[in-house]
């Protein structure tokens, strides 16, 4: 199993490239599910999780070439995938597939929409929460399908296809917005979606899904209105880039100190963390070509802050943000608002000596002077990273163990900081 070993104390300077983002590929891909045409995408990130997806939708009939080329050692290019799902061979999405790969579970509804069937299993729990999926099933029932659940799988029929209608959401949710709007796309009638999630990964799918013939209204508010098409067509979209591996090096360089351009990076994106990053004492200024992050010696800010769906702070950047903390000048508080389970990362931080009392769903962290490497544990995928971060800060060696969680969306982690004067560098074996 690979592990990352990380010698602390580097500042980070220079430039480095950011990839598509993940959790917009990876619904894209999916979308490909809606027509029997061609679709290609651009600047897909060469991701675990991606090469996983694209594995699973073959076995539903969708054959797919890759072009994917490195243009230079740190101006890495996305890879262009040409995806074509002629005809849907198997409506199954077996437990072996979908319990590797939770966003998987997001067939169900292109496959209820295009062939009125599917059997998809069901995902289980994951190490941040038990990850219900009832708010997708409540989507699927409303364009009404009739689902079952049997034997761990959702077993969805919608005779003569899915039919437009209201949907009203209780709570937000990404995945359950997803579903809404790939039903809807090509549902009978008009749908209304109240309560949609707003990131930047569901306005990239509905731009996608323009392009494909959808009709949609909406994008970007919590209202969004979609006039179901007979059929979609093939088009070609450039996935955008991932605002959370942004957020994620902007915090390693205000860590380590540095003066970092991310290229590709939009700060509207993420603006809301990226605000946060500034009051701790870091500068954050748009070039032509992406983001400049500098912190130049300074201390860095204690900032409290709490999770919330988009536009308020990324539940994705948490792990990662509570790294930086655990080096301030004194005490934050960090709320986790989407997830039960989301501070394994915790233990390991106070491993290399980081202060955090939890309580609830808040941590208390208290800045220190120093943090110490020592051998640590990847858990899930953010959290690996934020002991990345803390990596980066602490004095002497840190090795990372389980990294298999960050190649799931960190794409050539170690070589884009090497490439900014991180000493980190990836054991094979
Ligand atoms: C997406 O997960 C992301 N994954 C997650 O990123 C991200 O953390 C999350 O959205 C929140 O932003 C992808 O885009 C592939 P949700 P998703 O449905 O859709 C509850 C990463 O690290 N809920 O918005 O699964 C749920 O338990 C991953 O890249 C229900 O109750 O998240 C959670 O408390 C981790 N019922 C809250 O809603 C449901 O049917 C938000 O979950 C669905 C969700």
């Amino acid at each position: 199993m690979d592990r990352i070993k990380i010698t602390g104390g580097q500042r980070l300077e220079g430039s480095l490239p950011i990839s598509g983002a993940k959790n917009a590929a990876l619904p894209l891909l999916i979308a490909t599910l809606l027509t029997s045409d061609r679709l290609t995408l651009k600047n897909v990130p060469n991701l675990a999780d991606v090469a996983l997806l694209a594995r699973i939708l073959r076995n539903h009939g969708v054959d797919h070439s890759i072009e994917g080329k490195r243009a230079s050692p740190n101006g890495l290019m996305g890879e262009t995938y040409h995806l074509t799902a002629r005809d849907i061979v198997d409506t199954t999405a077996p437990y072996e597939m979908v319990s590797r790969m939770r966003a998987s579970f997001w067939v169900l509804a292109p496959l209820l929409a295009r062939c009125g069937q599917a059997r998809v299993s069901l995902p289980g729990g994951c190490a941040i929460g038990t990850r219900p999926v009832d708010l997708h099933l409540l989507a699927m029932k409303q364009l009404g399908a009739e689902i079952d659940i049997d034997a761990g799988y959702v077993v969805a029929r919608a005779k003569g296809g899915l039919r437009g209608n209201r949907i009203v959401f209780p709570k937000v949710s990404v995945g359950a917005t997803h579903a809404a709007l790939l039903g809807a796309a090509l549902a009978r009638g008009e749908t209304v979606i109240d309560n949609a999630a707003r990131e930047p990964e569901i306005c990239d799918v509905a731009h996608c899904l323009i392009k494909m013939g959808a009709l949609i209204d909406g994008i970007g508010t919590s209202t969004l209105r979609i006039q179901g098409r007979d059929r979609l067509e093939g088009a070609t979209h450039t996935v955008l880039p991932d605002r959370i591996e942004a957020g994620t090096f902007a915090m390693a360089v205000a860590a380590t100190g540095g003066d970092v351009v991310l290229e590709g990076a939009r700060y509207a994106l993420l603006d809301t963390a990226l605000d946060a990053l500034k009051k701790t004492g870091t500068e954050v200024t748009e070039t032509e070509t992406g983001l400049r992050v500098r912190r130049n010696g300074g201390s860095i800010e204690p900032i409290s802050v709490e999770t919330q769906p988009f536009p308020g702070f990324p539940t994705d950047l948490q792990a990662q943000f509570m790294a930086l903390m655990t080096r301030a000048s004194g005490t934050s508080v960090i709320r986790e608002t989407i997830f039960e389970n989301r501070f394994m990362h915790v233990q390991e931080l106070a491993r290399l000596g980081a202060e955090i009392q939890l309580h609830g769903d808040s941590a208390t962290v208290k800045g220190v002077k120093r943090l110490t490497g020592a051998p640590v544990m990847a858990t899930d995928l953010r959290a690996s990273v934020s002991l990345v971060i803390a990596g980066l800060m602490a004095d002497g060696e840190t090795m990372i163990n389980r990294v298999y969680h960050l190649d799931r969306g960190f794409e050539r982690l170690e070589e884009k900081l090497s490439g900014c004067g991180a000493q980190i560098e990836r054991l094979t074996g």
